[in-house]
């Protein structure tokens, strides 16, 4: 994940992290991020049935690879990002594969649904918030599952300062998602094409 040429960035700072700044990147095809598929971890999960059909939504869904898998084995999603070329190119996949979900462009500090969903995929959005807007970010997710729901979360393995992607030690996710919120099983290692890795973690709502 590389800045924007149009935002720089102080060695270990924080660029400012707007739309226009994910829309940059975006349009300069510096998308590290993006394996062009699934996460390896997303497919385990359904495989093995942790992850079953219900409603999801999908934070931060950037192109979407994760969306149209699960639409394709008949989830109901909802996705949500605020810039408007990785939305288009969600809709625009989704439709010549004949798939449904709805894709929300939106900003997920703005974002309220009607109705709590049943789990939640969080894939390098979490990485993506300045650090100083998590605790916003965990309440809003925390808000957004319904009790007993589950948070399916890729914590990304940085290890350095400054970002995005910003660094998500287990320790301080443990500090930010301990109450309300209950730890299901171990978390998994997922290496990543960028050469970071994620940690893969279960959580349900209580
Ligand atoms: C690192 S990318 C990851 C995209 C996708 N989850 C993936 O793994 O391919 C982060 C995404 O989060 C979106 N994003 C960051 N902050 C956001 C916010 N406040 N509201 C909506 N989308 C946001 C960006 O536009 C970008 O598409």
């Amino acid at each position: 994940m590389t800045a924007h040429a149009a935002s720089p960035v102080p060695p270990g700072g924080t660029p400012d992290l707007t739309s226009s700044f994910w829309q940059g990147l975006y349009d300069e095809g510096k998308t590290g991020w993006d394996r062009g598929g699934p996460n390896p971890m997303l497919r385990e999960w359904l495989e093995r049935r942790v992850l079953v059909e219900c409603g999801i939504l999908v934070p931060g869904c950037g192109r979407g690879h994760k969306v149209v898998a699960l639409a394709e084995v008949g989830f109901r999603v909802t996705a949500v990002d605020y810039a408007e070329s990785a939305v288009n190119s969600l809709r625009a996949e989704l439709a010549r594969r004949g798939l449904d979900a709805t894709v929300v462009q939106a900003d997920l500090f703005q974002f309220c649904p009607a109705a709590p969903f049943d789990a939640i995929y969080e894939q390098a959005c979490l990485c993506a918030i300045d650090p100083g807007q998590r605790s916003t970010y965990a309440q809003s997710l925390t808000r957004w599952l319904r009790p007993g729901g589950k948070l399916f979360s890729l914590f990304m393995q940085t290890g350095k300062p400054g970002g995005p992607p910003f660094h998500c030690p287990l320790e301080e996710m443990w500090e930010l998602f301990q109450t309300g919120w209950k730890w299901v099983g171990e978390p998994k290692r997922v290496e990543h094409p960028a050469g970071l890795h994620e940690l893969a973690c279960v959580l349900e709502r209580v």
